[in-house]
């Protein structure tokens, strides 16, 4: 069975100072939702029957007081992990990686939004990433970036890139097979002092084990006030209807 986890910690710093006294996951996105409604419809909308989220200490309560057993969403179990300091999405990876089994882990970050879940249905022993194009190598720079080899190969991932290469991101969701359990662990701190999420997907790159997938419909990351915003009027003309994820992201491997 596939693990699926949903990373809800961070300081949100970015969000301030709204996020001094709310997990920024809980912030209001319209439609009488809240941000993390959205990862949770996409789990379920990819047939996941548990979740487990990861909360940061600071405001962890909040969390799991809105989401408790799940049940809202359709899920028979909701787990909590926490993670004491936002010491990066490659460690919210290692603070959940005595839970991965044979199937993997699939891992969405907690301010992310898709119209349409990811599909799980390849390989188990290939890990996968998602790309959205953002439409300028501009905005290309807040996100990570996957570039190609003359072959059109995954080669190399680069977090924040200075001077992107093309308009494609990997957005917040990520399949890792369960070798993840002693990769995670040779991981050691960026120059922000982060186990980077990048650094993960790395490793697999260099062993050619990266399938890189299209985001299928829309997708946002909502963890800023820029984007949230406008998915709050894109939402509201009717362009993006906001709702969870649809099932087309079903997975006979859950
Ligand atoms: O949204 C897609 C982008 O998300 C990717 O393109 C980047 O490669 C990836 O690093 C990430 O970048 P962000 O700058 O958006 O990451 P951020 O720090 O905003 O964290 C994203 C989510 O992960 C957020 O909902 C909180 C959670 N998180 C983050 C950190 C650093 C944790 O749960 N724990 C952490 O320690």
């Amino acid at each position: 069975m596939t693990l699926g986890v949903i990373a809800a910690g961070g300081r949100g710093t970015r969000m301030a100072p709204a996020t001094s006294w709310v997990n920024k996951h809980l912030l209001p996105i319209g439609n009488g939702r809240l941000m993390i409604d959205c990862p949770l419809d996409t789990l379920r909308g990819m047939s996941f029957d548990q979740a487990t989220i990861v909360t940061g200490c600071e405001h962890a309560g909040q969390v799991s007081e809105y989401v408790q057993d799940g049940h809202d969403w359709g899920f028979s179990r909701v787990n909590y992990e926490i993670q004491p300091k936002p010491a990066g999405i490659g460690d919210v990876v290692s603070r959940v990686s005595h839970l991965v089994g044979d199937g993997g882990m699939f891992l969405i970050l907690g301010d992310n939004y898709f119209s349409v879940a990811p599909c799980l249905d390849l390989d188990v022993n290939m890990a996968m990433v998602w790309e959205y194009d953002v439409g300028s190598t501009e905005k290309a720079k807040a996100f990570g970036q996957i570039n190609r080899d003359r072959f059109g190969q995954p080669c190399s991932i680069v977090e924040k890139p200075f001077m992107p290469e093309h308009s494609r991101i990997v957005v917040g969701a990520y399949f890792f097979p369960k070798d993840v359990v002693s990769r995670v662990h040779d991981l050691t701190p960026s120059a922000r002092n982060e186990l980077e999420i990048t650094s993960l997907i790395e490793m697999y790159l260099m062993e050619r084990r990266v399938v890189v997938m299209p985001v299928e419909g829309v997708w946002a990351d909502l963890g800023e006030w820029d984007s949230l915003q406008k998915f709050i009027i894109d939402c509201a003309r009717g362009e993006n209807d906001g709702s969870g994820s649809s099932a087309r992201g079903a997975s006979s491997r859950i």
